[in-house]
């Protein structure tokens, strides 16, 4: 048997031949593919808007840095909280110190996986100004409850949708509930750009503020190739610059380029192709895993939301005989069969972040950190490695 991996790219002859067409137009930066990738995004999701960027990370970053910007009306200062699971992926944690703010953690939910939304508004101060969910491993979070807490709070909603590209909440695509949401498109991901990401928001200012901060910090929001739509790119005041600066090179913001170049985006429009039958496979993967395991008693399987229907990112365990997973882990890998913990499991644990830990008690991230682990349920697993993987985990625990 091959090594069954926890995440694995499946491309052929179509993203090879967008990839070439897009060689010989010479469009290596920007081109058709990086106007058309966003709008089957937007439409996918339902959503107004979609900006490409080159990784989840600096989709990460982007959403929160766009809510700093001074041009938006309530924008977030440094020194302001952000909510967030203490138990995740690093980079949803890192925009929020990079600029600034101050991380006001919430433990998750042993079932889901997910940020406790019982627990949000104990943590809600004069100070807060946004809540940063995930949807880990593609189980949506209860957006019921966030949703009304932000109404309740007027509080900004970033949605890291990395994992979760194709879940449903109550009929809606998870990543359009929130002010703005990601999506990550690296190779592990339900679809792939090699390297890769979005921004996506319904919101226009926003749209702008975060193509502003993506594209050098520059103030004219012209896509690449166009000059001038506004028709004033000569004839304004800015700053304290001459009149009639061209407005190409006003600079707004203090920006990056985070751009996706051409070249990510053709085998990005292949693989769009490609996704609900991926999110169909990812389904019936986990859901298959979940029937056949779920008879081992020391094993707990996860559970998702009511109506809520996970393209799952990879199928979660948690050991119910505590310690024991070193030996399970060492036993699949052994075995051929690749496996994560959840991320970076309880952030303030790790020699990165032992200064942000407020002394406050999280016991579910503290179980899930010595007890869960992740394998993979991508479309690249048949019958074969599943029945492969069910027998492996049955003598494990006989
Ligand atoms: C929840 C979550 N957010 C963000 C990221 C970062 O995405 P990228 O690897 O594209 O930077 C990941 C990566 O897997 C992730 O799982």
């Amino acid at each position: 048997m091959k090594r069954i991996t926890t995440g694995k790219a499946i491309t052929g002859l179509p993203e090879i031949w967008t990839l070439i067409k897009a060689v010989f137009k010479g469009d290596y930066a920007a081109g058709k593919n990086t106007r058309i990738l966003p709008k089957l995004l937007s439409e996918y999701l339902g959503v107004k808007h979609t900006a490409l960027c080159n990784s989840g990370s600096s989709a990460n970053l982007l959403a929160m840095t766009a809510l700093t910007s001074p041009n938006l009306k309530n924008h977030i200062k440094a020194g302001d909280e952000v909510i967030t699971s203490i138990c995740g992926f690093p980079t949803t944690l890192n925009p929020i110190l990079q600029n600034n703010l101050v991380p006001v953690f919430v433990d998750i939910k042993l079932d889901t996986l997910n940020i406790d939304e019982n627990q949000i508004e104990s943590k809600i101060t004069k100070k807060t100004k946004a809540i940063f969910i995930v949807h880990t491993l593609g189980n949506p979070c209860n957006m019921t409850k966030i949703m009304a807490i932000c109404k309740k709070h007027k509080l900004w909603l970033i949605e890291d949708n990395c994992d979760a590209l194709g879940s449903v909440y109550k009929e809606k695509k998870t990543g359009s509930f929130g002010h703005i949401s990601t999506l990550s498109f690296y190779p592990a991901h339900h679809i792939t750009t090699g390297e890769g990401g979005a921004v996506c928001t319904n919101d226009t200012e926003l749209y702008n503020i975060i193509q502003s901060y993506c594209n050098w910090g520059r103030a004219c929001v012209c896509p690449p190739n166009k000059d001038n739509l506004c028709g004033k790119r000569f004839s304004q005041k800015y700053g304290k610059l001459p009149f009639g600066y061209d407005h190409k090179s006003v600079v707004e913001h203090i920006g990056y380029n985070l751009k996706m170049p051409e070249l990510c985006a053709s085998i990005g429009v292949a693989q769009f192709k490609r996704l609900d039958k991926f999110v169909v496979k990812r389904v019936l993967n986990n859901s298959t895993l979940f029937g056949k395991l779920k008879h081992i008693k020391d094993l707990k399987l996860h559970g998702f939301e009511k109506d809520s229907i996970p393209s799952w990112f990879g199928f979660p365990m948690t050991l119910s005989n505590k310690n024991r997973r070193k030996q399970f882990v060492d036993y699949l890998e052994s075995k051929g069969i690749a496996t994560r913990p959840l991320f970076a499991g309880n952030f303030t644990k790790h020699p990165a972040y032992l200064s942000y830990s407020d002394k406050q008690d999280y016991p579910i991230a503290d179980y899930v950190s010595e007890n869960t682990l992740w394998i993979g349920c991508h479309p690249g697993i048949g019958k074969k490695e599943i029945d492969y993987i069910v027998k492996t985990i049955e003598e494990y625990f006989v």
